[in-house]
């Protein structure tokens, strides 16, 4: 029988490769050309004022932490609170910059409950890193009221969020990101619109989406593509470099793969919320398994469809023996040694941690593989003692 494996990323590959020899034709691989286009079209597409493409999400958690504590004058040892249930992408970009995560629970949602965040508030608090997993906004506007309430940033990762809009729909509805001080998006190969390496950095100051394309480029204050295209032409190879930045933008080839995936970013969606909601029929009358509630009134992305259920890793084994490979995102960020200092402050992000499996969730499967996944939890649920 055919392995289910968890992702399988689809690529409209004669359009891509379109793009992609637009590039080579052109001689031109590098920042600018395609990432300049594809800004725009995330914009148009999000509805967000301002986006610039880099290397990975991962760079763009980091410049976000850099470029706010410029701005407000942070210092080390101050303090974001974050969620201990992510990739620990989230986390090590506050250590980047010398911060401390302090992480607070979970809800029902697997996001950051709003009331935990409340209760780890200190003088020293300057952030909520809040991460909409697997594309669920969780109770995202309570901690945006939170944050304005109390003065602090809100740092959206929104690494599994690319369209989903927290109300309405692709024409009327306001993308994940809308109401964030900065919100990061990931195009990496696996995710809903897959490069292969890649990401967005959506600030809301427009000062910031400026400096940013400063630090994204090792801190020169004009990139290649401005001094080759400026006007006039003269004294292209002068620029001026204001501090050290880094190498962090993303490339015309990432690019021309992003513009491709971008015009199919509602419709493969639409077929992510269809396997979800096959998903839900099938395991309703399953009672060894909990389903994690999407928050209502938002129109998901459906990055990861996920599902706790006890003897977690036993029912793993038993699907993979069934040719089925589940995911797990994640352990508790304060399982591992160097968040150690953090044990014990969520309780339930820890019991989710033990207990939740990300089921294969991907453009090629239908309601038959669906159904096979379906099938498989059931016998191994009997197969529990
Ligand atoms: C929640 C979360 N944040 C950040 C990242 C980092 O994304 P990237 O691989 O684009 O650096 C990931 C990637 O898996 C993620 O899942």
């Amino acid at each position: 029988m055919e392995p289910i494996h968890l992702f399988v990323p689809t690529f409209r590959i004669d359009e891509s490769l379109a793009e992609i020899r637009e590039c080579l034709e052109k001689g031109w691989t590098g920042l600018g050309f395609k990432t300049v286009a594809f800004e725009e079209a995330w914009k148009a597409y999000s509805g967000l004022p301002h986006a610039h493409f880099l290397g990975s999400a991962s760079n763009g958690l980091h410049l976000a932490f850099r470029l706010l504590k410029e701005q407000g004058g942070w210092q080390a040892g101050d303090e974001v609170i974050s969620t201990p249930l992510t990739f620990v992408s989230t986390n090590h970009a506050i250590l980047y910059e010398d911060l401390q995560p302090v992480f607070a629970d979970v809800d029902e949602h697997l996001c950051l409950d709003p009331e935990s965040i409340a209760q780890r508030i200190t003088p020293r608090t300057r952030a909520v890193c809040y991460v909409g997993l697997g594309g669920n906004p969780g109770r995202l506007a309570a901690v945006r009221d939170l944050c304005r309430e109390r003065g602090l940033k809100l740092v959206l990762d929104a690494a599994h969020m690319a369209g989903t809009w927290l109300d309405g729909t692709c024409l009327d509805g306001r993308h994940a990101g809308a109401d964030a001080d900065v919100t990061v998006f990931s195009f990496q190969a696996v995710k809903n619109l897959p490069t292969a390496d890649s990401g967005m950095i959506c600030f809301a100051d427009p000062a910031l989406d400026q400096d940013v394309r400063k630090w994204t480029w090792l801190g020169i204050n004009k990139d290649t593509y401005a001094r080759t295209h400026s006007a006039g032409g003269t004294y292209k190879w002068l620029y001026d470099v204001e501090h050290v930045g880094f190498k962090y933008h993303g490339n015309s080839i990432m690019a021309a793969l992003g513009l491709v995936a971008i015009k199919y970013l509602e419709e493969d969606n639409d077929h992510r919320r269809r396997l979800a909601a096959w998903y839900e029929e099938e395991l309703q009358d399953l009672a060894a398994v909990e389903r994690v509630p999407m928050a209502p009134g938002c129109i998901p992305s459906r990055h990861l469809y996920q599902i706790l259920i006890d003897g977690r890793d036993e029912v793993i084994v038993h699907l993979n023996e069934q040719g089925i490979y589940p995911g797990v995102h994640y352990r508790d960020n304060t399982l591992y040694r160097m968040y150690a200092h953090g044990d014990g402050m969520a309780p339930r992000a820890r019991r989710a941690s033990e207990r939740i499996i990300s089921l294969p969730l991907h453009l090629r499967m239908g309601r038959d593989e669906v159904r096979r996944v379906a099938d498989g939890l059931r016998e191994a649920a009997q197969a529990r003692p």
